[in-house]
């Protein structure tokens, strides 16, 4: 799909974002190529993960040798004029400064029109599920003002990978304030974020960029979907395209009012088990998911004690016969908050998190037949899914490459987005993942993807 062909991309998207992060991609080039030779990347060489080129003989652990007691018990050292501190997000202070730190140095465009909306909402339910740990939060204050400026997080993330499962944490939010960078920083934070979780016995880490690091396990690409188009275009999102009008474009891009899946209804506590056990059977499609306990599926599915400004919205369909709940779906809310624009503030924007649906549990992607039974399936729930976004004012729905989204997004018109997010497991050894990207690594695959893991 071509910038040219797809009336539906957006024109700045939250993927073009990543990839003005990421170091210079030729165009032609896959997006996992390395940007620079191994030597050249003078923290990560030194760091227990595979190179480039290197062929994997065996799955698993690279290096086994440490314990929790020969690994480093202080701190790194860091410069005299900063100070390590441990974020309490329960704290009004600390929350406001780590909205800060990131409202102004995570994330932009170029003309610095978006920046991330964050809630106290999405940082509770992003840095606060079952098992979270303080210590995990850990940010770089100036000394001498207490200002923050830099910070790193880690979350309880447990994996299984092909057919192996692996005591993991997420590592989120890497962030330096914009006049420290190229200092070397980054690579501080990351060593001692692994050596706070080294102490717990924990050796490996899931991470996510649009930067090529050595080496991406995964690949995938995003995909945007308008549900405003209007707001989008005015805010300068989406761009008009050649033979269209603003109508045509508003007329291909409307959903229903409704959802139409029968049994359709929003997930309530009493689902919980249910959707676990949903969760946990569906995740066998997959060559790396996250295990998640009943506990996980509360927090991270259902919303935990979060009902007000909701983060995450998840539906399930009920059969009517039988009353058993037959699948679910859900989205997580992180909207933009738009500068420089006299008419809209903000921004709404979705993206695609977990569901499963009996009709593909128990099947492969191998399996034709219920592949097409699966498509028909997912189509009908991610389009009640999106119009029930649009109900909470979202402009645009996103989704990646990865889960089994390949075969809805073309159909449900999500346009290709320029970016792409790399996944890496730190202190692992794995042979490649398929991102659901076809054999241009350019366009969207058509049967799924290995990745059953969402990363926020
Ligand atoms: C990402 C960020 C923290 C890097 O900081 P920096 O000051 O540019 O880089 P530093 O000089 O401190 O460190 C450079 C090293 O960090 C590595 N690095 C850069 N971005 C990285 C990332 N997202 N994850 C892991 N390592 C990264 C570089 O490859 C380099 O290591 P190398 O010598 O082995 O190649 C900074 O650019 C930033 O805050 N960006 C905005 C937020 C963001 O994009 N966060 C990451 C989201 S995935």
């Amino acid at each position: 799909m071509s910038d040219q062909s797809d009336p539906n991309k957006p024109k700045k998207t939250i993927a073009d974002l990543f990839q003005q992060l990421a170091l210079a991609q030729e165009e032609e080039q896959s997006p996992a190529a390395p940007p620079k030779p191994m030597e050249s990347y003078k923290f990560w060489k030194t760091q227990p993960v595979p190179s480039f080129d290197e062929k994997v003989e065996s799955e698993g652990p690279i290096d086994t040798s440490k314990t929790p007691e020969t690994v480093r018990q202080e701190p790194y050292p860091i410069h005299s004029s900063f100070e390590w501190t441990t974020l309490d997000l329960e704290s009004d202070h600390d929350l406001d400064q780590l909205y800060e730190l990131l409202y102004d140095h995570y994330v932009e465009d170029h003309d610095a029109t978006f920046r991330f909306a964050y809630s106290r909402n999405f940082f509770n339910w992003a840095l606060k599920p079952t098992g979270w740990r303080q210590d995990w939060h850990i940010g770089v204050r100036v000394k001498d003002t207490g200002r923050l400026i830099a910070f790193i997080s880690g979350v309880p993330c447990d994996l299984t990978i092909r057919g192996r499962d692996i005591k993991s944490v997420e590592i989120n939010f890497l962030c330096v304030h914009k006049q420290l960078r190229s200092k070397r920083l980054a690579p501080l934070l990351i060593k001692e974020v692994t050596r706070r979780v080294n102490l717990q016995n924990i050796w490996q880490a899931l991470y996510s960029s649009g930067t090529v690091l050595p080496r991406p396990v995964s690949t995938c690409r995003y995909g945007h979907r308008p549900l405003n188009w209007s707001k989008l275009y005015e805010v300068g999102f989406s761009s008009l395209p050649p033979n269209e009008t603003k109508a045509s474009m508003v007329a291909k891009t409307t959903l229903g009012s409704e959802p139409k899946t029968k049994g359709w209804r929003k997930m309530e506590e009493k689902d919980i088990s249910t959707v676990w056990k949903l969760y946990d059977a569906w995740r066998d499609r997959y060559d790396i998911s996250q295990i998640m306990t009943k506990d996980d599926i509360k927090h991270w599915i259902y919303g935990g004690h979060q009902q007000d400004g909701k983060v995450i919205h998840t539906f399930v369909v009920e059969d009517e016969e039988t009353k058993e709940v037959t699948d679910y779906i859900s989205f997580y809310v992180l909207p933009f908050t738009v500068l420089q624009n006299p008419k809209h503030k903000q921004i709404g924007i979705a993206y695609l998190y977990y569901y499963a649906s009996t009709v593909g549990l128990g099947k492969t992607n191998k399996d034709e037949e219920n592949q097409e039974l699966l498509k028909k399936r997912l189509k009908s729930l991610v389009n009640d899914a999106m119009i029930e976004a649009k109900k909470v004012d979202i402009d645009v729905f996103n989704a990646l490459s990865s889960q089994d989204n390949t075969l809805f997004l073309d159909d449900l018109k999500f346009g290709a987005g320029d970016g792409f997010l790399n996944y890496y497991v730190f202190n692992y050894r794995t042979s490649h993942i398929d991102g659901g990207m076809d054999e241009t690594d350019h366009d969207f695959g058509k049967n799924g993807s290995g990745v059953g893991v969402v990363l926020l």
